[in-house]
């Protein structure tokens, strides 16, 4: 959750919100029995697999697995991350999170992020009246000079900051701003002999940056000459993380008609594709795509277009940002400019239909690497050609989609006059010697696969026969301790409902949803909350059966785990009382295990 919210606040937007009301200023919810359904939407469907619990407050899709609580839902259906969420809801319920936030610590920090927000917006209107006023003309004829018309300098607030050493400074003062925010919001900047600060941005060109919601979180100032650094921007501030915004989000976000966005470098390369009617693009800034960017970006499209300039493109920093994405899960196609020229000198000197034209012809992410790896090699040379199929295979061998697989191989087949069938042979070679190391535990994978689920399901019937009533619980916690659960999230779930039950609070499905946000998705949480256990009506039985197994697998992993320390000590002819006393114990955990298996008489919940 990582926020300043306290969690009893969170606690209370969430229990004076309904969730049935909220999702239904969405979706049109028919009842069903205790619940409420709806067509899901955040997938395809033609039957309603979505539903709503009022009891639990919850919401869940059989289909497609998502789920949460009403926080969930508005941040999923709004695109919004936590805090937005929260605030929303907070807003509806008519909780005023600034007065509700009760440590003076958070206070300080919601205080703090509202007042730079002021600062930005503030300071932005300045800037840009300073373009129109008699200190701005010659930015205005710089301007000018790149194309840039009024509208295009109204629509991203566009501005000028004064060639003065504090002038910006002593106006925000004047409005009433205490230097020292001014100095926490990157304008300003400490003086180091003296008392005091300068202004960070003097005699520059000022472009602000808005985060997705329209707010301005900073600034970029671009020199009018060639000076250097051509370009200043605000430093890391409270409001302004470099890592996970892109330029333009806030009006890109709306402008999606085509369904992709494009990702170009710099700011000058949005102003001008968005003058030229291209506005869904947005620019990293110069910097490689983090995951950070990449969440943002796929709350909007999953389609991604990256546009850089000619020379940067193939670079390892770049291509490792196009990865980011890629695993993040977005399709990446990349276009390809001439060499030393950007998406701005592009569309300026070619006009937008050829850029279009680029756009259509941009290139899968693994075709562009696989022109990238190309360019290293000489395809004209009987070594530069089987060198380029050796690296080009390498890569093509990451590919899951068989059928694409086959595909891309007979792509270098043509391009080398390499048989695929040669092509085939070399990844296969390779992968084995990948093996080799893991052999040992590939030879019975797919039994333990399907114990461990077993295992899993068992472990998740537990939780949810606890989360349901104390009782259970009582009869749970006697046999079996939370650190016991195998699978991760299970045992962070089974912790929490513990400790809940132990300090005599109730455990609420919606509460421990948010209460776990940082640990556990909610699409999990609920999984295990709407788990179908309908079939099973004697629920003490059932729950003894979940028991046995979890049991059982603790004690079959701890055989396994003796084994193997036997098998070591014997091998380096090790202690023999050590290896007696292991014998014992193992001989324990079989009876153990046999016990298990009669008091189970075969059937459980497979
Ligand atoms: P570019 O040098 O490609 O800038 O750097 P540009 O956007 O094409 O600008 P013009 O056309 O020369 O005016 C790409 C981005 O890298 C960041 C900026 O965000 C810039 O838009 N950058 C570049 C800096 O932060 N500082 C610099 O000194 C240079
Ligand atoms: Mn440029």
């Amino acid at each position: 959750m990582s926020s300043f919210i306290p969690k009893n606040l969170i606690e209370e937007i969430v229990s004076r919100t309904d969730i049935v009301q909220i999702v239904s200023e969405y979706l049109s919810l028919k009842r069903s029995g205790a619940n409420y359904i709806a067509l899901c939407p955040f997938h395809d469907e033609k039957t309603p697999s979505f539903s709503v619990s009022p009891d639990k407050q919850i919401y869940h899709c059989f289909g497609c697995g998502v789920g949460g609580n009403v926080i969930n839902f508005i941040m999923n259906i709004e695109k919004l991350d936590f805090v937005e969420a929260v605030s929303l809801l907070a807003e509806k319920a008519g909780v005023n999170l600034y007065n509700a936030v009760s440590d003076d610590v958070q206070k300080g920090i919601v205080n703090e992020r509202k007042i730079l927000y002021e600062i930005n917006k503030t300071a932005a209107e300045y800037f840009n009246k300073n373009l129109f006023s008699f200190h701005g003309k010659e930015a205005i004829d710089y301007l000018t000079r790149r194309g840039i018309t009024k509208d295009t300098i109204e629509i991203f607030k566009i501005g000028y900051a004064i060639k003065e050493w504090q002038d910006l400074t002593d106006f925000l003062i004047k409005k009433g701003f205490k230097q020292k925010y001014v100095v926490k919001s990157g304008l300003a900047v400490p003086r180091k002999n003296r008392k005091g600060c300068y202004d960070r941005f003097r005699g520059r060109i000022i472009i602000p940056i808005f985060d997705h919601i329209g707010k301005i979180i900073g600034f970029g100032g671009r020199v009018l000459d060639h000076s250097l650094p051509k370009y200043l921007n605000t430093p890391e501030t409270l409001v302004f993380d470099k890592g996970s915004m892109l330029f333009n989000i806030n009006n890109a976000k709306s402008k999606l008609e085509n369904g992709y966005i494009i990702i170009v470098e710099g700011y000058m390369d949005v102003i001008s594709l968005y003058q030229e009617g291209i506005k869904n693009v947005v620019a990293s800034l110069g910097t490689s795509l983090t995951q950070g960017q990449a969440n943002l970006i796929k709350r909007y499209s999953n389609n991604i277009i990256i546009a850089y300039d000619g020379d940067v493109a193939g670079q390892k920093a770049t291509l490792r940002g196009m990865d980011v994405l890629d695993e993040a899960g977005c399709n990446v196609s990349v276009i390809n400019f001439p060499k030393g020229m950007d998406p701005d000198d592009y569309i300026k000197k070619m006009g937008h239909k050829k850029f279009y034209d680029l756009i259509n012809t941009a290139l899968p992410l693994i075709d562009y690497k696989l022109s990238v790896i190309q360019s290293r090699y000489n395809l004209d040379t009987v070594q530069g050609r089987s060198e380029y199929a050796a690296d080009a295979a390498n890569l093509i061998n990451n590919i899951k989609s068989s059928i694409k697989k086959d595909a891309y191989i007979k792509k270098i087949q043509q391009q080398t006059g390499i048989s695929s069938t040669a092509i085939y042979d070399y990844i296969n070679r390779s992968n084995k010697k990948n093996i080799i190391g893991n052999n040992r535990y590939n030879k019975n994978g797919n039994q333990k696969d399907v114990f461990v689920s077993a295992n899993l399901l068992a472990e998740k019937g537990i939780l949810k026969a606890i989360i349901e009533d104390m009782d259970s619980f009582r009869y749970v916690s006697n046999i079996l301790d939370y650190e016991q659960f195998s699978d991760e999230n299970n045992r962070i779930i089974a912790e929490y409902i513990y400790k809940r039950y132990r300090s005599n609070e109730k455990v609420v499905p919606s509460v421990m949803i948010s209460d776990l946000a940082d640990n556990v998705s909610s699409d999990f949480i609920t999984s295990i909350i709407e788990m179908d256990t309908t079939q099973f009506t004697d629920k003490i039985k059932f729950i003894d059966d979940c028991i046995k197994r979890v049991i059982e697998y603790d004690t079959n992993n701890e055989i396994r785990k003796i084994q193997e320390q036997i098998r070591l000590l014997e091998k380096q002819k090790g202690d023999v009382d050590k290896i007696e006393i292991l014998l014992n114990r193992l001989m324990t955990l079989k009876q153990h295990q046999i016990d298990c298996r009669r008091l189970e008489g075969g059937k459980s919940i497979e």
